[in-house]
């Protein structure tokens, strides 16, 4: 997981690459570097640390140039320090190498370098490219065939770019599991990570395939494969607009996103719901649609956010549709030989659908013979070109680290698929309109919702010193529950775990005493009374008590210390409603430590290694 932003063509390449990489720094931040070729020379500049700091040490050294590359790197071999930074470069620095991704070999390859005299001055796993891609120049093989050569050797993963003073007309560029593009502008080519590095410059994309490698002039390109076939790539015009990477005057990102929601959420159903006919329209499930509402069982692959999105489709499925429903950790998944049989269908839930586990799991189901199909919000991403159909989410560009309106939104096209099967199967035209007609009100309920964002703020405020929390749902909200906790954990640091709510007499009642927050989703559903009792269990003990409760609900305040008041809905789409004051929640308690919402540390936002 990183950043990997170039530029070729008749512009400076400096700012370009540095606005690129700032784009691209929510993808890893812990160390930036760039390396420009001029005329017969080169440089190479890095720093530890964000890419503004970076900017600074680069702004004293009037550095102008028309062949580069950038990096963001998140480290997975090696501390995140300045040294190790990216790019890296053979010994007479006139080669340099970006790269996305793990060399898994790197050990081996290394030794056999050191042994020809190579040394190496870093702890990475990535600088062996530079020096292996130096031996086969020395063996007198262009640029072009010496990088293909090294990666014939290399294992692993990568995304990568490489630049070389002497041959100054080019970038090569080449992947094998990390996320590649071209970006096609007029007399000027770019190569990044992700398009929103070189939005500002172009919308003419080709996305590169897992062994692809390119060419990149300032004027044409050419595409082989690793193993040197000749690939024919296709130009495609995105749609996406510069102002929905922006921050849109919002102090973060996730604020911006979470704000957004009521947006995202119409974006994600807008044209899929069949009011009159109670059932949904997914252009992209039609030609699978028979196929999917027949399935003997579903399974559900995913990790992190979007994996307690598929908790939540679990319930929806299981409940409408009747299919065996299984939800399983991608990372899990792909190492356990699991159980895969025909007439299974499996969906893979992944916001950026780049996820390297959930991409292997995919290609692993793949390769049983199963329905594949995903459920991505990036358009063109690997898992929503590889599966063999499948629904974006259209939440728009996320760019915080902690995922917020792609939850919401993969929420929304769960309960879309719930209703396109289960009206195929036993659901009546009542109960699919009942679903439709509560789907079309959640994003006016979203915005009521939001409208206390100063009173969930001032709750911050009393709980930003706690050391741990709890987080207790139940049914359609123990996922939820799941979900809120992660937020907090990830963006400011304080431990703390979900569980349904009836699990917690079985263990974590421990510990709960008067230094304990406990957050409790108890909207007034069928399980409501119960968890009135576990609110009570936890009372009892002194535990201090949150808890996101219905609108009508006049007498839960008395039994906790702070109530969150949300409308209802139908049991199924609570959890569009109940995670969004925890989102709130999560984020005013890391504004009010001071913590950074948007890069929180060790994360990035998708990870690209497993
Ligand atoms: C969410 O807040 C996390 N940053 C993380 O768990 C994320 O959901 C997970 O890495 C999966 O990402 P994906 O949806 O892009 O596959
Ligand atoms: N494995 C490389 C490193 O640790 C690349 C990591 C990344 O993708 O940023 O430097």
């Amino acid at each position: 997981m990183c950043g990997i932003v170039g530029y070729i063509g008749e512009r400076n390449c400096v700012p370009i690459l540095i606005n690129g990489l700032k784009r691209l720094e929510y993808r890893g931040y812990d160390s930036a570097g760039i390396s420009v070729i001029f005329d017969h020379d080169s440089t190479v500049v890095k720093n530890k640390g964000k890419v503004s700091l970076l900017e600074n040490k680069i702004e004293n050294l009037n550095l102008s140039a028309r062949l580069g590359i950038g990096h963001t790197r998140w480290a997975t071999h090696g501390a995140p320090n300045e040294l190790n930074a990216h790019p890296h470069f053979n010994a007479e620095k006139n080669l340099y190498v970006i790269h996305n991704g793990i060399i898994e070999n790197y050990q081996t390859i290394k030794k056999g370098l050191q042994k020809l005299g190579y040394e190496f001055i870093t702890q990475t796993d990535s600088e062996v490219l530079p020096h292996l891609i130096d031996s086969f120049i020395k063996k007198g093989n262009s640029l072009f065939k010496s990088v293909q050569l090294a990666l014939g050797e290399v294992e692993g993963t990568y995304g990568i770019a490489v630049i070389y003073e002497n041959e100054p007309d080019k970038i090569i560029a080449a992947r094998k599991g990390s996320p590649l593009v071209l970006g096609i502008g007029e007399n000027e080519n770019f190569v990044a990570s992700d398009v929103s590095a070189i939005l500002a410059h172009t919308k003419q994309i080709v996305y590169l395939e897992d062994g692809d490698i390119i060419q990149v002039y300032k004027d044409h390109f050419t595409a082989k494969t690793i193993l040197d076939k000749e690939v024919e790539k296709e130009v495609h015009e995105i749609t996406m607009s510069l102002d929905e990477i922006d921050k849109g005057g919002f102090p973060h990102f996730m604020l911006k996103e979470i704000m957004e929601q009521p947006e995202s959420i119409r974006n994600s159903m807008r044209g899929r719901i069949l009011f009159d006919e109670g059932t949904s329209k997914l252009g992209g499930l039609e030609s699978v649609a028979d196929a999917l509402a027949g399935s003997k069982r579903i399974l559900i692959s995913a990790c992190g956010t979007s994996w307690h999105a598929g908790l939540v489709g679990k319930y929806m499925l299981e409940q409408f549709t009747r299919i065996p429903t299984e939800v399983e950790y991608a990372s899990e998944f792909r190492y356990r030989n699991p159980i895969i049989e025909k007439g299974d269908t499996i969906f893979f839930i992944s916001q950026s659908g780049e996820t390297a586990d959930t991409l292997a799991a995919l290609r692993e189901s793949k390769i049983r013979g199963a329905l594949g199909l995903g459920i991505c919000n990036v358009v063109g991403s690997s898992i929503a070109r590889e599966s063999n159909a499948g629904v974006y989410t259209h939440a728009g560009p996320e760019i915080g680290v902690a995922s917020t309106k792609a939850f919401t939104s993969q929420l929304v096209v769960l309960s879309l698929i719930t209703l396109l099967i289960a009206r195929k199967k036993n659901m009546s035209l009542v109960d699919g309109k009942t679903i439709a007609g509560e789907l079309s009100l959640i994003p006016d309920k979203i915005s009521e919702i939001l409208k206390l964002n100063y009173e969930i703020e001032k709750i911050a405020n009393a709980f930003k010193d706690a050391k741990n929390f709890l987080y207790l749902g139940r049914g359609y909200n123990f996922p939820v529950a799941l979900e809120g906790a992660l937020k907090l954990k990830e963006i400011s640091y304080i431990h703390a775990e979900g569980y349904p709510a009836a699990e917690m007499k079985h263990g974590p009642i421990a510990l709960i005493d008067e230094k304990m927050p406990v957050v409790f989703i108890a909207p007034k559903d069928s399980t409501y009374e119960k968890i009135i009792s576990n609110i009570q269990e936890v009372r009892a003990r002194g535990g201090r008590i949150i808890a996101v409760a219905s609108e009508k609900d006049n007498d839960i305040d008395k039994l906790v210390d702070y109530t969150i008041k949300i409308p209802d809905t139908i049991r199924m789409l609570m959890p569009l409603l109940t995670v969004i004051p925890l989102q709130l929640l999560a984020y005013h308690i890391a504004v009010k430590k001071g913590l950074n919402v948007d890069q929180p540390r060790n994360l990035a936002k998708s990870v690209t290694v497993e």
